[in-house]
């Protein structure tokens, strides 16, 4: 079988070494990949929101299925193009991706079906927006971008001040483009933060194992938003009992809601949750594996990953029994100086093996590219180093000291992933 990955960061490259463990995978190839990635599988420069492209390149290529792995080209509607011209591609067609690329529908769709999440108020009008703000008058409150926005179009503002700079930037100023043409206003949630991710054929959903996020740049969960500086899993704070609840309020019922509008959702469902007092309530869906979420789940999984995405294709998820391993695995993200601001590409990598890795971690790449046969960064978060342990902790400790033999001028990462 031959397989197509479309995408260039960490939770691809993890994707890629999980799927070179399968026999039944003869060849698996990359667009546009990086520099670590080029290891595992070849890559071709076809950007990864090039829907033309990326099906020209598949035809010619004579791919059997293509896993279509970041946002965009799925809010582009990459599946479905795929699908037309007889392609088997694994991830949800454009208008189930819209319960990631748009705000608004995944919060009316919760509103609909009575799934549970924080409360909340539409805005088209930036007056209307400020004026509901002010007249509510609870701080922090939640100013989120409707669209897609890397990442970056959620701001909890502590005052009116900050509410309006984030009003204003994100409907007046357009920093998100269209993506700020309506803002969700929301109620401010507290307790611990949970993914859970899934696989759904639109039928049957198959979670997997938990894992907890950072999402801040610093230590102590301070500085600025950024797509994740590491992860662990399982997340201590979900247990069977939160599990199943989740099953019933959340998972079920939302499968449930998008085969109800007329939008199955095939692939990977991803679930943010935040457990609350009043029980665990939805902050985000995100339509695709995250990352770096995916780098500590699927070293455990057991079960030969390729067999999944078939039987999600071909709607028979119910078939397959998953398993996983009771290891816990950790992610220590190594980022750019200034990330997730402003930060220099073309930086020398110390410290990797020729095929960019280094002996009991795995190191996912990033952001790097090989030029002169060094690795260099090329992005804001540049490395994924990763391990499995019994523990979380013993998880931790030989991730961390998989970091310190890695090098790179100006980089930076987290150090105390998993310690929440
Ligand atoms: P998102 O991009 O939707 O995942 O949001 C980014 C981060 O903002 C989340 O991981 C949460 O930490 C935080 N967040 C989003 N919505 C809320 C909320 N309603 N209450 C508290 N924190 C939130
Ligand atoms: N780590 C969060 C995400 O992938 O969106």
């Amino acid at each position: 079988m031959k397989i197509l990955m479309v995408g260039s960061g960490g939770r691809e490259h993890a994707l890629i070494r999980k799927l070179k463990e399968c026999s039944r995978v003869d060849e698996i190839i990359c667009a546009p990949g990086n520099g670590g990635i080029s290891f595992d599988a070849q890559c071709f420069s076809v950007d990864a929101g090039d829907v033309c492209g990326m099906v020209k390149l598949a035809q010619e290529q004579g791919v059997d299925i293509v896993f279509v792995a970041p946002d965009d080209p799925l809010a582009a509607g990459m599946v479905d193009e795929m699908e037309r011209v007889g392609i088997k591609a694994f991830g949800p067609q454009k208008n189930a991706a819209e319960i990631e690329s748009s705000k608004v529908f995944s919060k009316d769709l919760m509103k609909k079906y009575a799934i549970p999440t924080a409360a909340y108020e539409i805005f088209d009008d930036p007056e209307a927006a400020l004026n509901f703000i002010n007249i509510q008058n609870q701080y922090p409150v939640v100013i989120k971008a409707d669209g897609l926005a890397l990442g970056k179009g959620v701001v909890i503002a502590e005052s009116y001040d900050e509410a309006e700079d984030a009003v204003n930037s994100m409907m007046k100023d357009k920093i998100f483009g269209d993506s700020g043409n309506r803002v969700v206003i929301e109620e401010y949630l507290t307790g611990p933060e949970v993914s859970v991710l899934a696989f759904t054929d639109g039928k049957t959903i198959a979670p997997m194992v938990s894992s907890m996020d950072h999402k801040r740049a610093f230590d102590g969960d301070t500085g600025p938003n950024t797509g994740g500086m590491g992860a662990i899993s399982p997340n201590p704070y979900y247990n069977a009992d939160m599990a199943e609840r989740c099953m019933e309020s959340i998972f079920m019922p939302t499968v449930h809601a998008m085969n109800d509008e007329g939008r199955p959702f095939k692939g990977c469902l991803y679930f943010g949750l935040i457990l609350t007092s009043d029980g665990p309530k939805v902050i985000e869906y995100n339509s695709r594996f995250g990352d770096p979420e995916t780098q500590v789940i699927l070293p455990r999984l057991i079960t030969p990953l390729i067999d999944i995405i078939e039987a999600v294709i071909e709607e028979r998820l119910d078939t397959v029994d998953i398993k996983w391993s009771d290891k816990a695995c950790a992610c220590i993200m190594m980022a750019s100086g200034g990330y997730p601001g402003e930060y220099e590409k073309d930086i020398p990598i110390s410290g990797l093996d020729k095929n960019g890795q280094i002996i009991d971690v795995f190191v996912y790449h990033s952001g790097t590219k090989i030029t002169e046969n060094i690795f260099k960064t090329n992005g804001g978060r540049v490395l994924g180093v990763t391990a499995l342990g019994d523990t979380i902790e013993e998880a931790l400790l030989l991730a961390y000291s998989g970091v310190s033999k890695i090098n790179f001028d100006k980089g930076f990462y987290r150090r105390d992933i998993g310690t929440r």
